[in-house]
């Protein structure tokens, strides 16, 4: 069975009812509010298609862009050639990568930390993230909002989308799809049709997801110790964490201060 992450056009179909360019703008946004300021380099984690680090390259961004999966490192590298944008691609892993170079601006997107299963591993990653900043640099986590998984019934796990003619059904999750109480694991069906004239085409993946909570999320990033939190958002657009609206959860990270200095939140 191919998985949903070996087909990285399709996981790029599925995930097109974002809108990449207003995300940088935020991500921007933030890097003046919370961060030295202009952004003169990015590295985005467990990127996939790179969606994120292809806009920044776009405007000119020194981007980079890491996946542990061979084929969205090479699609990622192919629709950045295409593009004719730079972007530097490399395989590796999330917790345990070493760079040697320091970036203005860390990002994983579309809750990727997900795929952290264990405590040890979201420290490591936190790490990884922290060592790999420039001075005054800021590392952004978006991760799906926390009410998605603590029984929320209103929240949907099947969205339409369509694309240069191209349609597709996505189911991610769900209600059925239940949590391990212990290891806070669960076991995510995937499936997705795609019409495009010809015959559709099924694919059917089952995608483990890790759930983690605010409060553990601040917790692991005390426990590193290499970065606290400055800010926490709802949404891409200014929505405070506890807001009913909002649907992401986002966390804005810096370097931890040395003692004596303002304290971060969370
Ligand atoms: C949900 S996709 C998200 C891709 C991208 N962040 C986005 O916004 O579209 C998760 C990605 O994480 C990658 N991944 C999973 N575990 C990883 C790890 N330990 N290190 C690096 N990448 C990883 C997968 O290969 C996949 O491309």
């Amino acid at each position: 069975m191919t998985g949903i992450y070996d087909d990285p056009w399709a996981y790029e179909l599925a995930c097109s009812f974002r809108d990449v360019e207003p995300e940088v703008e935020a991500l921007l946004g933030w890097c003046a509010e919370h961060g030295t300021g202009p952004v003169g380099s990015v590295l985005e984690l467990a990127a996939g298609p790179a969606e994120h680090a292809r806009a920044f390259a776009r405007r000119g961004v020194a981007a980079t862009a890491l996946d542990l999966n061979p084929a969205m490192c090479a699609y990622a590298a192919k629709r950045a050639a295409d593009d004719g944008v730079a972007l530097d691609v490399v395989r590796a892993d999330m917790t345990s990568f070493a760079l040697g170079r320091r970036f203005d601006l860390v990002v994983t997107m579309l809750d990727s930390t997900s795929h952290l299963m264990t405590l040890d591993a979201f420290v490591a990653h936190l790490d990884r993230a922290a060592a790999h900043l420039a001075p005054g640099g800021l590392y952004v986590v978006e991760m799906a909002h926390p009410r998605d998984r603590l029984g929320d019934p209103s929240v949907g796990n099947d969205w339409t989308v369509e694309r240069d003619g191209v349609r597709a059904r996505v189911r991610w999750g769900g209600p059925d799809d239940v949590l391990d109480p212990v290891t806070q694991i669960a076991p995510d069906r995937v499936a997705m049709t795609i019409e495009s004239g010809a015959e559709p085409r099924a694919l059917h993946d089952v995608v483990p997801y890790r759930f983690w909570t605010a409060t553990e999320v601040s917790a692991a990033v005390r426990l590193s110790g290499a970065l606290e939190v400055v800010a926490r958002y709802g949404d891409f657009r200014d929505v405070d964490l506890s807001d009913p609206d909002a649907w992401r959860m986002i966390v804005v990270l810096r370097a931890a201060q040395p003692a004596g200095a303002q304290p971060g939140i969370g």
